[in-house]
């Protein structure tokens, strides 16, 4: 029609007669070409490509609605995936050699613009993904990664006024045109449907550290189970959510046996630490903490079990303690802890010390390593489940010798030297085994804290 549309008109009262004036003739040619892997649900047809073997956009659209409602979260991936591979198939297939499907398409046409297509897949354009607790220590780190990947980030935070929550976040590169902050608070769990609206994928950071008085729930436990599930339930009816990422903590997943007489073997992913049990280090916040993290992981991962039709996976990543550099202008809560050896803090000192006593060693890792993670469990293409998330396991001693021989400026106390007796081996080689590779260990992990302590003035 539009090629009619261009003949002059008067050419086109010459040749009007020949036409007849009716409906044209569409041959429907259903044959299918070859067969994709079962997880595509896509079949390409010799109708859906024109003479040159190309797809017209309309085409695209009906793929992508023959996709929705049997895998809807897959849309993008595996749409652009998916016309890669089948253009590749029938392109490799040949039908010139046939003589079927006259074309003047060469394959480097169409790989060189699926790879762009790709390249801008990989670089995350277009992904939309939600960070709840997006101003704390981890939270800003992942958008930071996460802008500079080329994702767009939903971020939540409490109170979008404070400035000194938002300000780090609002100058990092990209964030004007991809970053959107959200207000949203766990005592209120409604308030995250709309930042996980249209996002892909969900990272779950936020946690109440400190009870909210007056407010429908007993404790922060209460508030944080309320909060997971409020946030899977948005992402399960989102429609859009294909997976939800949980940052745990390793604090949930202690090799103790039950009674607290002793150590399992090792302390791995199976390892879920007994909430009755009091210790000669702890102290209420940090109980307090550890049953919020650990009922509130059970319960996130329980909607990996739940049979939705919708298929949410959940990745529970249960980290160690943190250490590393900062975007926040700040301390991070994290840091006082890993650096009380060398400032001899007694009170953050007895962190590390319950950290010992709770897991026989102190699970260790860099936050650029621990946002990386976060990352590698969104990329790939099928996960779920629970991972330790942690570089190395040392002890209180092994920490002491790495301070003393990398900074022999900085002087130990003889009582900050060593722990709790009582070391438990910790296997943190699942996570590995996925495929993901740890850049820091102990060593740097130590001396970007101490440079990032220094930078701030602490040390
Ligand atoms: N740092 C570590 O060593 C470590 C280790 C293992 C696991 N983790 C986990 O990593 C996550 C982030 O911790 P972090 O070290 O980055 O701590 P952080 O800097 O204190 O960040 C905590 C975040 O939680 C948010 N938050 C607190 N109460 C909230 C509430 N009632 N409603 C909504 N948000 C609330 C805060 O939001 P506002 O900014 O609005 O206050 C803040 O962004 C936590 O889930 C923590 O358990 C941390």
């Amino acid at each position: 029609m539009r090629r009619l549309a261009k003949i002059p008109d008067e050419v086109r009262e010459e040749i009007g007669g020949c036409f007849v004036d009716s409906l044209p003739v569409v041959d429907e040619d259903n044959r299918k070409l070859l067969k994709l892997n079962d997880e595509t649900f896509i079949l390409l047809r010799w109708s859906d490509i024109d003479v040159n073997q190309h797809v017209n956009n309309v085409k695209y659209v009906g793929w992508i609605l023959e996709l929705a409602g049997r895998n809807s979260h897959h849309i993008i991936e595996a749409t652009f995936t998916t016309f890669s591979r089948a253009l590749r198939q029938a392109t490799e297939y040949d039908p010139r050699r046939c003589g079927s499907v006259p074309s003047v398409v060469k394959h480097e046409h169409i790989n060189s613009s699926f790879r762009e297509l790709f390249s801008s897949m990989e670089e995350g354009n277009n992904v939309r993904v939600c960070v709840t607790g997006g101003s704390g220590y981890l939270g800003s780190w992942l958008i930071k990664k996460l802008l500079e990947k080329g994702y767009t980030v939903h971020a939540t935070l409490r109170n979008l006024d404070e400035d000194r929550k938002t300000s780090h976040l609002k100058s990092l590169p990209n964030a004007e045109s991809r970053l959107v902050l959200f207000q949203a608070d766990i005592y209120n769990p409604e308030e995250f449907e709309a930042a996980i609206q249209g996002c892909l994928f969900v990272f779950h950071l936020a946690t109440p550290m400190l009870h909210t008085e007056n407010s429908k729930y007993k404790d922060t436990s209460e508030a944080a189970i309320a909060g997971v599930r409020a946030i899977a339930d948005s992402c399960l009816r989102s429609q859009t959510v294909k997976r939800l990422i949980y940052t745990a903590s390793v604090m949930s997943a202690s090799a103790l046996e039950e009674d607290g007489t002793g150590f399992k073997t090792s302390m791995d992913e199976s390892c879920w630490t007994p909430l009755n049990l009091s210790y000669t280090y702890n102290n209420q916040f940090i109980l307090d903490y550890i049953k919020s993290k650990t009922l509130s992981e059970k319960e996130i991962l329980r909607y990996n079990e739940i049979e939705t039709g919708n298929k949410l996976e959940v990745v529970s990543l249960a980290c160690g303690l943190v250490g590393g550099e900062t975007i926040l202008s700040y301390l991070p809560s994290s840091l006082p802890p890993v650096l009380s050896q060398v400032t001899g803090n007694r009170l953050n000192f007895d962190v590390l010390r319950f950290l010992q006593e709770l897991l026989g060693s102190i699970p260790l890792v860099h936050i650029d390593d621990v946002c990386e993670a976060h990352i590698f469990c969104m990329e790939k293409p099928v996960l779920r489940g629970r991972f330790l998330c942690a570089a190395e396991a040392p002890t209180i001693e092994d920490m002491a010798i790495c301070y003393q021989q990398n900074h022999p400026e900085l002087t130990i106390s003889q009582e900050l030297m060593s722990g709790p007796d009582g070391r438990s081996k910790c296997d943190v080689s699942k996570l590995r085994k996925e495929g993901f590779e740890y850049k820091y260990g102990m060593k740097e992990t130590l001396d970007h804290s101490v440079e990032c302590a220094r930078r701030l003035g602490s040390l």
